[in-house]
């Protein structure tokens, strides 16, 4: 089951989330190598990008093989976000997403990410200047709203109301942060009001769950989050369980070590050995999380500088799984 979006782009059931400070080139690679359909670069903030700020650039880069891929935009002056797209007119990338989600008080702080939840009137309005000039489909990214869901279902009909071609909406409220379960019934209730899809975010940690959310909400495509995090296999058991209701043996500790040399060997290559090994530490602990006896190599990664301190630490992660 694929999703037609204004009849011009085709959502997959399970999508890769934005994920500030993780969703790199090397990461998208590493997830779209095991099953990753549809993939979003990190946040991008539109002042930045309307400056062509160094990082924010660095933050874009992509490839041939980086497809399809979503990016999404976070700001709340529609100057910004205006000069923003047109730095994207040579960029190749096939949705565009707006963030008002984002929870962080320094984002909201100045009125940007979930800050707009409280403001559904000003959301729509810079979807409707975004949908006027963007040359591919426009998204927003929802939450429930800012302390409590009450205004989910308007909220989601004014931004249905700019013209936008789908909502993704995280099932928990600002306030909650990424505490709590995910509201099913929330999520459920703005789907069955706008005509547009809708993508479901939240607890998305097992193919069981992934499940859960079709059928609890009538969602029409899930993001994964955290639950990716250390556990890029999750893309290839979602969609087994979905196609067949067969649940996939969890990865061997050799093909854990080996996606784990293979991810540090891809951010490496990308940053460079210092920064690459530097980027990997949190994901050493993310991939050795649920194992037993990792604690003391869970503690020395900080202490890890290169590429090769590294890969004696996933040997010796391996010596302590099979002692
Ligand atoms: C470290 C981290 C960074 C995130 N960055 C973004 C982001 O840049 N844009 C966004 O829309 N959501 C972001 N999110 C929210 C996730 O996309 C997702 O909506 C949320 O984590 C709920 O899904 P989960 O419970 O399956 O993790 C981030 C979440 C985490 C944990």
């Amino acid at each position: 089951m694929e999703k037609c979006i204004n009849n011009s782009f085709k959502f997959p059931r399970v999508i890769l989330a934005s994920l500030s400070g993780i969703s790199s080139l090397p990461f998208r690679r590493l997830n779209r190598e095991a099953g990753c359909k549809f993939a979003f670069l990190e946040m991008i903030s539109a002042r930045s990008l309307s400056y062509s700020s160094k990082r924010t650039l660095e933050m874009m880069q992509s490839n041939s093989d980086d497809f399809p891929l979503g990016l999404q935009l976070l700001g709340e002056q529609s100057c910004y976000i205006l000069k923003a797209l047109e730095k994207l007119k040579d960029y190749k990338y096939d949705v565009l997403d707006f963030n008002a989600a984002c929870p962080q008080k320094k984002i909201t702080g100045h009125g940007k990410g979930a800050a707009l939840l409280k403001n559904p009137k000003k959301l729509q309005n810079l979807l409707k200047g975004i949908v006027k000039v963007a040359t591919v489909p426009v998204t927003v990214k929802l939450r429930l709203g800012w302390d409590n869901e009450k205004h989910a279902v308007d909220i989601a009909k004014h931004a249905q109301d700019a013209g936008i071609s789908a909502v993704c909406i995280h099932g928990r409220t600002k306030t909650q942060g990424y505490r709590g379960s995910v509201n099913y019934s929330a999520i459920k209730k703005v789907k069955a009001s706008l005509d547009i899809p809708v993508i479901a975010s939240g607890d998305i940690w097992s193919a069981q769950l992934a499940k859960k959310m079709f059928d609890e909400t009538n969602c029409d495509a899930i993001t994964v989050a955290r639950g990716v995090l250390g556990n890029p296999w999750i893309f290839n058991e979602i969609d087994e369980f979905l196609n067949t209701g067969k649940i996939l043996p969890r990865p061997t500790i050799k093909e854990v070590s080996q996606t784990m040399r293979h991810h540090l060997g891809l951010c490496v290559d990308f940053y460079g050995e210092k920064i690459g090994t530097m980027k990997f530490r949190k994901f050493f602990i993310w991939y050795t999380s649920g194992f037993l006896k990792t604690k003391p190599l869970r503690l020395s990664v900080a202490g890890i500088k290169t590429k090769l301190q590294m890969l004696n630490l996933i040997d010796k992660f391996i010596t302590f799984q099979s002692s």
